[in-house]
């Protein structure tokens, strides 16, 4: 029989260090929830002593999942074990993990310790954990450029001290596949009693190379690999949870594992985690791109009708991707739309069906077929953006050949209707000029990109806004079949992110 390997997602913690990935509470939540469905071992749901959003966000994860353990990050500090505990102890399974860096420019230039303190703080943080719960992880960040023999040092240590998984992070993407292997194999035939722990490892992307290291590190007897959806995650990214675990599944003979991953929810909550965070995933990203399963050369095409084994390598509906995209017109019910719902991974209320349901007769009365992305937008739109303090109510907009641009815009600021005209270059500027005027925003508009949803004229625009207000970075996402409106629920998205950022100042990103 094959071995486990542990899945752990951090896509709620790493993931949410991307820059603009803010998510908020209710967000955070729903995603929680998709990960269980999705059969993750292990949910890092966040790092409570981060910021007091943090902390609740984990909290009401830990209350309400039940299938996955829930983790709660913290450096190897008193406050931070008692903030992670505080967060996680109703969880069904919790974990607390804790972290401090081995390497030595981290040591003498970050931490300014030396390896007998580094050490000790890290034996303590282990027992003081293990005081709350027996599930403990110990990493030791930035591992792959630590001292091989330290690092078996200080794992020994954290396992006699409780630890039962101990963790080697490659935290800033530096190692060589081949190199990371070794060094696994090293630290798990050098340190005395590992056998009483599991092994992990942590993988960020900066030189594309996560994935690669991470099965490298399974190959040589990783039995947790640390993931996120879609790969992200600060700087570049971490590991993606889809390649580790479509690697797995695809080449079983070359693989020694096996992982729990229901295989068909990968997609739906790739596209849950990229309409909620607002990074969109690149069109040749590996498994869940979209051009992950399109087939352009001719002589592919022709191949992969006489039999798609001859260029596919996985079938699309083993990743939940459905070969038959098209779903709902005008006349479907309310019955089938929760069916599909359903299939796209939302169990939805009574009361939020109503307001989907009702959202979707108003776009399938201007565009002919629904499609499963227009449903994940009425969705996000509609039901996850729960906390919103900017609302757009109306706009209108003139532009043409000989007239100034005009838009004449009303929002709500928190349920207070306030509306305003104004000029600019374009339309797209004259609207997030007045927008700015309402809001009293000053954010600088640093990046703006739209593409069409779905295929057709009548595909609704989808714009990406990055904002930027005093170093805070948000993004914001909008869709709509007018591309002026999709630019301006865009806009007012990145603006209520960036009054989320505000009103929940954090430190992890200082502090990681
Ligand atoms: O990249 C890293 O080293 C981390 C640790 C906290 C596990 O995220
Ligand atoms: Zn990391």
């Amino acid at each position: 029989m094959k071995e486990r390997l542990i899945i752990f997602d951090t896509t709620l913690r790493d993931g949410e260090q991307s820059p603009g990935a803010s998510m908020n509470k209710a967000e955070k939540m729903r995603l929680a929830m998709q990960l269980e469905g999705l059969g993750v071992d292990v949910l890092e749901a966040g790092f409570p002593a981060a910021s007091e959003g943090d902390f609740e966000a984990v909290s009401e994860i830990a209350a309400k999942i039940e299938r996955s353990e829930v983790a709660a990050l913290s450096r190897a500090v008193k406050y931070d074990i008692e903030r992670a505990w505080e967060a996680v102890r109703h969880a069904a399974k919790p974990r607390i993990h804790t972290f401090i860096a081995t390497s030595d420019i981290h040591m003498r230039y970050k931490l300014k310790m030396t390896k007998e303190e580094v050490m000790n703080a890290a034996v303590e943080a282990v027992r003081y954990a293990k005081s709350f719960t027996d599930n403990v992880e110990f990493s030791a960040e930035d591992g792959s450029r630590s001292d091989r023999d330290f690092l078996c040092r200080i794992f020994e240590a954290a396992i006699e001290a409780g630890a039962t998984t101990v963790n080697l992070p490659d935290t800033v993407g530096y190692a060589i596949p081949q190199e990371f292997g070794d060094l696994v194999k090293y630290v798990m035939t050098h340190t005395l009693n590992a056998h009483k722990a599991i092994f992990s490892v942590h993988c960020h992307n900066d030189l594309g190379l996560a994935t690669a290291n991470t099965i490298a590190a399974i190959c040589a007897g990783a039995r947790q690999a640390e993931v996120t959806i879609n790969g992200i995650g600060e700087r570049a990214g971490n590991t993606s949870l889809e390649e580790v675990v479509m690697a797995v599944y695809t080449r079983p003979n070359f693989l020694p594992v096996t992982t729990g991953i229901k295989t068909d929810h990968i997609y739906p909550v790739s596209r849950q985690v990229s309409m909620i965070t607002g990074i969109m995933v690149q069109p040749n990203k590996a498994i869940v791109g979209a051009n992950a399963f399109a087939h352009e050369a001719g002589i592919h095409q022709h191949g992969v009708m006489n039999n798609p084994m001859t260029y596919e390598i996985m079938k699309p509906e083993i990743i939940g991707l459905s070969a038959n995209k098209l779903v709902l017109g005008k006349h479907s019910g309310r019955h089938a739309l929760r069916a599909h719902l359903k299939d796209l991974g939302y169990e939805l209320s009574e009361e939020e069906l109503n307001l989907v349901f009702t959202k979707f007769k108003e776009l399938a009365d201007k565009k002919k077929h629904v499609m499963d992305e227009d449903l994940e937008v009425i969705v996000t739109e509609g039901v996850l953006r729960t906390s919103d303090i900017f609302a757009l109510k109306y706009l209108h907009v003139t532009s043409g050949t000989t007239v100034l641009p005009m838009a004449s815009v009303e929002l709500t600021i928190n349920g207070r209707p306030v509306r305003d005209a104004g000029y600019g270059n374009g339309p797209i500027d004259a609207t997030f000029n007045t927008i700015s005027k309402l809001t009293g925003a000053c954010a600088d508009l640093l990046r703006f990109s739209i593409s069409a949803l779905t295929g057709g004229t009548d595909a609704q625009g989808e714009v990406t806004v990055r904002l930027r207000e005093n170093g805070l970075i948000a993004l914001g996402r909008g869709a709509d079949p007018d591309i002026i409106t999709a630019s301006a629920k865009a806009y007012i998205n990145g603006l209520n992110r960036l009054e989320y950022l505000k009103a929940h100042p954090t430190q992890s990103a200082q502090s990681l």
